[in-house]
């Protein structure tokens, strides 16, 4: 029996979550069982919809975290003790503890996922981002549901985060219009520079968002890739064409709201219009769609910029820093 540093939630978040909401521990860890690998924890991935499971009640596909609850997140591990095929010195991509060291079930026979990588892979991190969760969610959001055309206008909002910044792109290489937003000038500054996108729109300055959204698309939107919620949203669907769609991939703006989330307003015009709401998570997608998406995601490489913090002791800090949009791209915690 050995041990490992541990992260904690101390306490529910009240509004946006503080460093001070988490506690870090040792604990044991036991050796690992038949079945199980044990891992050093390299990498972490922070995400909008932890804030989610801190809710004590509301939706969500994952059980709820309450005071002392062990913090679990998308991870890249290197093998300490091998099993199998699963080598010593070989990384592992899966659901980890919030640990620096872990034991880890190997996935049944067919499923995808934890994911085994050789020692020598180029890049590893790249599995906490464009060919992990967050690539495959853009994937999915606009390659199995969006469905963008060329010649259409599109709107993705929070465009300069990790899954936003992949769906413009995908977009683009469908030959969209795409309409991008942001909560700081250099953000927008990089969507225009760097991604080519039509036009940058401030989603903070929410006042000012709808004039903002009119201008840039006269002709009105095609397509919504929905990260945002709240007034945006209102927005898009104000803005959107007649037989046009909408994914709805997540409501990071309304995430640190006391539960339930409360839809726009106007969300019946989506009915008058004939327009389609295309809801969607992605767990149950990837026994289908996952080696598809890998297939695809290797030959388009996409632009993927990481916001790496280094230091396990800063997963709060890194977790908390979504919310106030630090970073451009994934943001990561390296051990
Ligand atoms: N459907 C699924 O299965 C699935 C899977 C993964 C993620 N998602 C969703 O995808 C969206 C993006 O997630 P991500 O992992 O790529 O995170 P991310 O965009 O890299 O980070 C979150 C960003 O959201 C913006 N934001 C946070 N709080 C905000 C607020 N109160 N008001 C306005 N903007 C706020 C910030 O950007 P700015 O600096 O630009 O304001 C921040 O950088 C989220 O809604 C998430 O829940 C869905």
């Amino acid at each position: 029996m050995t041990s490992t540093r541990q992260w904690f939630l101390a306490r529910r978040p009240r509004g946006v979550p503080r460093p001070e909401d988490f506690a870090l521990r040792e604990v044991a860890l036991p050796a690992a069982r038949a079945g199980e690998v044990e891992v050093a924890v390299h990498a972490l991935s922070v995400d909008p919809y932890m804030r989610t499971r801190m809710h004590e009640g509301g939706y969500g596909y994952l059980d709820k975290w309450g005071p002392g609850a062990a913090l679990s997140a998308w991870g890249l591990g290197r093998i300490l003790e091998g099993y199998g095929e699963w080598r010593e010195g070989d990384w592992l991509v899966g659901h980890l503890p919030v640990a620096e060291r872990a034991q880890v079930a190997l996935p049944e026979t067919g499923a995808p996922l934890p994911l085994r990588l050789p020692s020598d892979t180029h890049e590893p991190l790249r599995w906490l981002h464009e060919l992990g969760m967050t690539g495959f969610t853009a994937w999915l959001g606009m390659r199995c549901y969006g469905l963008p055309r060329s010649g259409e206008t599109v709107l993705v909002s929070a465009a300069a985060g990790a899954v936003g910044s992949i769906a413009v792109q995908l977009a683009q290489w469908e030959g969209a219009r795409v309409i991008a937003t942001a909560g700081s000038a250099a953000k927008r500054q990089w969507l225009r520079e760097t991604l080519g996108v039509a036009a940058a729109l401030d989603d903070r300055d929410v006042d000012n968002f709808a004039t903002a959204l009119a201008t840039a698309a006269p002709r009105g939107i095609d397509l919504n890739f929905e990260n945002l919620g709240g007034a945006v949203f209102g927005a898009a669907i104000e803005r959107l064409c007649p037989g046009g769609r909408v994914v709805l991939c997540g409501l990071v703006s309304q995430y640190n709201d006391p539960e339930p989330r409360r839809a726009p307003s106007n969300l019946s015009r989506l009915q008058f219009i004939g327009a389609q709401l295309m809801p969607f998570v992605v767990p149950g997608h990837e026994v289908r769609h996952w080696r598809h998406f890998q297939a695809e995601m290797r030959r388009l490489t996409p632009l993927a910029p990481r916001d790496e913090l280094h230091g396990f002791e800063r997963w709060p800090e890194a977790f908390c820093g979504l919310f106030t949009g630090k970073g451009i791209g994934k943001r990561v915690v390296v051990s």
